[in-house]
């Protein structure tokens, strides 16, 4: 598949977007500060798929994060701003993802991905 290019100026804080790439949902959320706040202060090795904020953002835009949308477990969409982490939520057997995308609770085994993305300007990213 091809690469796509999504504008972030229409996504006001707080606000998740659903985009499709190579056939996958992919969420895209405009996190407030309070949000990247509560990723960046828990504590990396006591998580269960251990990876820090930082490695999962870009460096200057962290009020983005951008996450294939697949539960790691079954594959499930979770849903987005569901669950006691404030990130997402996978209905299907309760995984709870932060708002990194990293799995908190449940029986998934691994954060939801990042895909491969960069920004091509302050507003614009480019996925794949
Ligand atoms: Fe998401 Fe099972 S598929 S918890």
């Amino acid at each position: 598949g091809a690469p796509i290019e999504v504008d972030l100026a229409p996504i006001a804080e707080g606000q998740d977007v659903k985009v499709f790439w190579r056939g996958k949902p992919i969420y895209i959320s405009h996190r407030t500060k309070k949000q990247v706040d509560a990723a960046r202060s828990v504590n990396v090795a006591s998580l269960p798929d251990p990876q820090s904020d930082e490695a999962r953002t870009k460096a200057g835009h962290e009020q983005w994060l951008v996450v294939i949308g697949i539960c790691t477990h079954l594959g499930c969409i979770p849903i987005a701003h569901e669950g006691s982490y404030d990130g997402f939520f996978c209905p299907c057997h309760g995984s709870v993802y932060d708002t990194s995308g990293r799995i908190r609770q449940g029986p998934a085994p691994a954060n939801l991905p990042v895909p491969p993305y960069q920004f091509v300007s302050d507003t614009k990213i480019q996925i794949g």
